[in-house]
């Protein structure tokens, strides 16, 4: 590459992962059942039935995946707090233990040099919770206040930088609409209450987490992909707004103070999913979700070309690109780097957030270690290239972004795939839990060092 690409001084790289992906010991000390613990121990959900019952083990080795951290130069690392571990049973009485595994693994992250990331909720809701009608109650936005509370006051003094929820899109369409995801509910209307809690209980957290930790940095993640129309036709340009609607604005409209979009609310009604209107907002709902935010995350992993096959469209412009499998990730999502600095672009310019980080972006590759203990995984390391370029382009036209984590650490549980998709930069032998730096990670840690390449 001819010319340098030198990120901002000070420029947040890190990784990211999740607990239930990575944590295991599902049932250690005192930790109550998620939904993913339910949903994973009911055949047939997953592939292969495998569950994220031991995962990477990092609830054990948690010191020596710190140590690899460090070895590898990271400034910030992004993780999640497993909420039926602080709180078994939803609410209530608060299980010490858990607050203390993440206390520590905090303190230890502090010492090597590595800012925290904290995700609130990256989708293991107590089953407790669950039961009482998970996101599709109210009161469970009010339970996750109270949660929010309670980690920020342990966390609060040491950890500055909160994000509330992860991709609420997912959770909600995903976890209630197709079941795809626990609690595997298949339901329209729930799945838009469910929409609406997240939502809410977002606007109800950030206010209490400032009170606790004053001078933190809070967000929330959405995932946005690159959405475009196969042709200029109204079909194909329909398909992809509704689906950027679905995706992306029914979530970022609302915390942007614009309300629901009205194109969506009449979308959502012709597919039956609004029998009785918005009739789960109640007055102050909206201003709630508005509050006012340090940043946004966005999760950004590739580009959906969107085509209707009515007869009688358009000619076709825009074509995914050939199945090879650097184009494609094994994931089959498309890579399509563009698309980065286009959603950073349009996030920024239009709805003005004062920071952007990109808390997620990755490539699942399965390649693994060659006979001398290398594991060289170029397609991945290409994907993340083109991507921090991209990335680099957005901050050249004005966009401030701040970091950028990639997806992941580690492989790991990898939802309805199980372990057959591989996100890591560190390479996990799932037999005896060694971890072994891929080829990838060697070659970020030399960008984490010159802050470019
Ligand atoms: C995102 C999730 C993350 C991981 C990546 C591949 O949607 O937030 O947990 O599964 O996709």
């Amino acid at each position: 590459m001819a010319n340098k690409i030198i990120f901002p001084e000070g420029f947040m790289w890190g990784t990211a992962t999740a607990s239930y992906q990575i944590e295991g010991a599902w049932d250690k000390h005192g930790k109550g059942e998620s939904i993913w613990d339910r949903f994973t121990h009911t055949q047939g959900n997953i592939k292969n039935n495998d569950t994220g019952d031991v995962a990477d083990d990092h609830y054990r080795l948690w010191k020596k995946d710190i140590a690899l951290m460090k070895r590898l130069g990271l400034k910030s690392y992004r993780f999640s707090i497993s909420w039926p571990r602080i709180l078994p049973a939803g609410r209530g009485k608060v299980n010490q233990k858990g607050l203390d595994f993440y206390s520590k693994l905090v303190d230890k992250l502090l010492e090597a040099g590595i800012t925290p990331f904290v995700t609130l909720y990256h989708w293991d809701l107590p089953q407790a919770l669950e039961d009482e009608g998970g996101w599709a109650v109210r009161s469970t936005a009010e339970a996750f206040a109270d949660y929010a509370n309670v980690v920020s006051r342990a966390l609060g003094d040491r950890v500055k930088n909160w994000i509330t929820h992860n991709e609420p899109a997912v959770v909600a369409w995903l976890g209630y609409e197709t079941g795809v995801h626990a609690p595997g509910i298949k339901d329209h209307l729930k799945a838009m209450r469910a929409a609406h809690h997240l939502l809410l209980s977002h606007g109800m957290a950030v206010p209490v987490i400032r009170r606790n930790s004053p001078d933190a940095e809070v967000g929330i993640t959405l995932n946005i992909g690159w959405k475009v129309p196969a042709s200029i036709s109204k079909m194909d340009r329909d398909i992809a707004q509704q689906d950027d609607g679905k995706w992306f604005r029914w979530f970022a409209d609302p915390l942007y103070a614009r309300g629901y979009p009205s194109d969506m609310v009449e979308y959502f009604t012709t597919q039956d999913a609004l029998p009785n209107g918005l009739d789960f907002v109640e007055a102050s709902d909206m201003d709630t979700i508005a509050v006012s935010t340090d940043f946004i995350g966005l999760n950004y992993y590739g580009r959906n070309v969107h085509r209707s096959n009515a007869p009688d469209n358009e000619p076709q412009l825009v074509f995914p690109k050939p199945k090879t499998l650097e184009n494609w990730t094994e994931m089959d999502w498309e890579n399509y780097p563009e698309g980065l600095t286009g959603v950073l672009g349009r996030v920024y310019f239009n709805y003005n957030p004062f920071k952007i980080y990109v808390t997620e972006n990755g490539a699942s590759y399965s390649t693994g270690p060659d006979g001398n203990g290398n594991v060289p995984d170029e397609h991945r390391t290409n994907y993340l290239r083109t991507h921090f370029a991209a990335a680099h382009r957005a901050i050249q036209a004005g966009v401030p972004l701040a970091g950028y984590f990639v997806w992941s650490l580690l492989d790991n549980f990898e939802w309805s795939f199980g372990y057959s998709q591989r996100f890591g930069i560190v390479w996990v032998d799932y037999e005896t839990q060694k971890r072994t730096l891929k080829d990838s990670a060697k070659w970020y840690k030399k960008v984490i060092k010159k802050n470019g390449f």
